[in-house]
C-alpha cells in the first residue's frame, strides 16, 4: 500500500465507511418499517439496497485486480466507530424500552452491513498474481545510479553499474567494503528504488513495480539471505522457515495450506542439512546452522532468485566453505539462480561467474 497517498487513503476508507453505516442504517430502517408497518418506506429500501452492492462490486473488483482502495481494518475500525457514535448519539435521546429495542435492531444492522467487510479481512490482503517466468533473462540491470543524500551532500554509491544474469546462474559479486555490492543487491531485491538506469526482472520494468505488485515479486520469487541470520529468536527453526509463506497466505488460505506448507518447509530444512533441528530456537543452533535456516527460509516460497548478501561473513571460513557449498548445490541441483555479495576472492571462485564492483562502479577485468 505504500504507493498509495494517505489521503487518498483516508478518503476512501471514509467513502466505505459511509457506504457501509448507510447500508447498515437502511437496512435498519427497512426494519422497522416493516415492524411498524409503515408504508412508503421505498426511498429507504433504496437507501438500504443500493449502497451495500455498489460497494461490495467495487471492493471485489480492486481486490480481483490486486488494488485493494483501502486498508479493510481500517475501513472496519472506522465503521465500528460510526456504528458506536451512531448508537450513543441514538441513546442520548433515549426513553423507554422500544428505542432500546430499536437500537439493538439498529446495532445488529450495522453488525450485518459490516459482515462482508469482516470476510474480506479473514481471507487476507488482495494479491496480484504477479509471477517471474524464471527462463532466459532474469536480472537485466543496465546504467544502475543510485545515490543516497545526506543533508545537502550526495553520496553517489552506484555509478553506472550494469549486470545481467541468465536464469540458474550462480554470480558472485565481489568487491571492498563500501564499494556499493549491498546496495546493487538491494536494488536487484527491489528493496530500494534506482535512481536512473534500467533493471528488468525477467523483462518487467523495475518502475512499473510498485505496491503490492512490488511486493508480491518481492516476497514470492526474491529469497534474501543477510550477513546476521536475522531469524526471530521467539520462534522454532521450522516456523521461522514457514513464516514468509504464512505472511504470503490470508489467515483463510493458511488455515487451508498450512499442513503443505509445513511438509514444504521439513522437506527443504532436509536439504539444507537440518531434520534433526526443526524443534530448536535460533540461539540454540550454532553460526553455521542459523545460517541454513536463514536459507531455508529465503526458499520457501520458491523463489526463482536467491541473493545473498555476505552470507559467510559471520562465519569460521570452513563453516562459511559449507554455506557456499550448500548454495552452489542448489545451484547445480535445483537450477537455484543465485546472486551471491562476497568480499572473500576465495569464496567467490565457486561461483559461475565473478563481476567487481570498485568505488561504485563496474570492473570490466
Ligand atoms: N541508507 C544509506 N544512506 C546513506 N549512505 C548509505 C546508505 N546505505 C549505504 N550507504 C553508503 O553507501 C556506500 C556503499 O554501501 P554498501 O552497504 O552498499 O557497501 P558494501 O559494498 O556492501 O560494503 P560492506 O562490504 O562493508 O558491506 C557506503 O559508503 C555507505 O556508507
Ligand atoms: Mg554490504
Amino acid at each position: 500500500m505504500n504507493d498509495v497517498s494517505p489521503i487518498l487513503l483516508l478518503m476512501a476508507g471514509m467513502l466505505g465507511v459511509a457506504a457501509v453505516t448507510a447500508w447498515g442504517l437502511g437496512i435498519y430502517v427497512v426494519v422497522r418499517a416493516c415492524r411498524r408497518r409503515q408504508r412508503k418506506a421505498w426511498p429507504f429500501v433504496l437507501l438500504a439496497i443500493v449502497p451495500g452492492p455498489i460497494f461490495l462490486g467495487v471492493a471485489t473488483l480492486a481486490r480481483m485486480q490486486g488494488r485493494c482502495p483501502f486498508r479493510w481494518t481500517f475501513a472496519q475500525v472506522l465503521s465500528l466507530a460510526a456504528g458506536i457514535t451512531a448508537a450513543v448519539h441514538y441513546l442520548s435521546g433515549l426513553i423507554g424500552l422500544q428505542v432500546l429495542l430499536d437500537m439493538g435492531i439498529m446495532l445488529a444492522c450495522l453488525v450485518i452491513a459490516m459482515l462482508p467487510l469482516i470476510v474480506l479481512a479473514f481471507l487476507g490482503p488482495a494479491k496480484p498474481n504477479e509471477k517471474l517466468q524464471g527462463k532466459g533473462l532474469l536480472i537485466d540491470a543496465r546504467g544502475l545510479h543510485k545515490s543516497y543524500h545526506l543533508g545537502n551532500r550526495e553520496l553517489a554509491v552506484l555509478r553506472n553499474v550494469s549486470l545481467s544474469v541468465q536464469s540458474g546462474e550462480f554470480v558472485a559479486i565481489l568487491g571492498a567494503s563500501g564499494s556499493g555490492k549491498s546496495t546493487l543487491l538491494h536494488l536487484l531485491g527491489l528493496l530500494d528504488s534506482i535512481d536512473s538506469g534500467s533493471l528488468l526482472l525477467d523483462g518487467i520494468d523495475s518502475r512499473s513495480l510498485q505496491g503490492s505488485r512490488r511486493d508480491a515479486i518481492r516476497s514470492r520469487e526474491i529469497g534474501f539471505v543477510f550477513q546476521f541470520y536475522h531469524l526471530l529468536p521467539e520462534l522454532t527453526v521450522l516456523e521461522n522457515v514457514m513464516l514468509p509463506a504464512m505472511t504470503e497466505l490470508g489467515p483463510a488460505t493458511w488455515v487451508a495450506q498450512k499442513a503443505a506448507v509445513r511438509q514444504r518447509a521439513e522437506e527443504i530444512l532436509g536439504r539444507v542439512g537440518l531434520s534433526e533441528r526443526i524443534g530448536h530456537r535460533p540461539r540454540q543452533l550454532s553460526g553455521g546452522e542459523q545460517q541454513r535456516v536463514a536459507i531455508a527460509r529465503a526458499l520457501v516460497n520458491n523463489p526463482k532468485i536467491l541473493l545473498a548478501d555476505e552470507p559467510t561473513g559471520n562465519l569460521d571460513s570452513k563453516t562459511g566453505l559449507a554455506i557456499i557449498e550448500l548454495l552452489k548445490g542448489l545451484n547445480t541441483k535445483q537450477r537455484q539462480t543465485v546472486v551471491m555479495v562476497t568480499h572473500d576472492a576465495a569464496l567467490a571462485q565457486m561461483a559461475d561467474r565473478i563481476v567487481r564492483l570498485r568505488d561504485g562502479k563496474m570492473e570490466t577485468a
